[in-house]
């Protein structure tokens, strides 16, 4: 397997979620405040919630059911209630298009 065209970036807003479904892995991708381009499993680990249907805040993604902010760089939840990681996936940048690999995820 490997890396594939998930988007554009030119698609991607500033904090604002975009949810793909890759090889039918649901990940969402998040431009941050700092232009950094993220993508990291998009079902909360505490219930079945979409994340990309949370809030972007600096380096993390809210889920909006229970509050459960998880890095957008290791994946963790910085607090309760969700206490497992969500995966984070490489993303590589070919021109516009951001390329992601469902497969590999980041040893963080
Ligand atoms: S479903 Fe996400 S924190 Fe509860």
């Amino acid at each position: 397997m490997s890396a594939q065209r998930a988007c554009s970036v030119s698609e991607l807003e500033q904090d604002t979620p975009l949810r793909v479904e890759l090889d039918g892995i649901a990940i969402s991708i998040v431009k941050d405040s700092d232009d950094e381009i993220h993508a990291i499993g998009d079902r909360c680990t505490h219930g079945d919630i979409s994340l990309s249907e949370g809030f972007v805040e600096g380096k993390t993604l809210e889920c909006w059911a229970h509050g459960s902010a998880f890095s957008l760089e290791t994946g963790h939840p910085l607090n309760l209630p969700a206490y497992e990681p969500v995966p984070v996936f490489v993303v590589e940048i070919d021109g516009d298009d951001v390329l992601i690999d469902p497969t590999v995820t980041k040893e963080v």
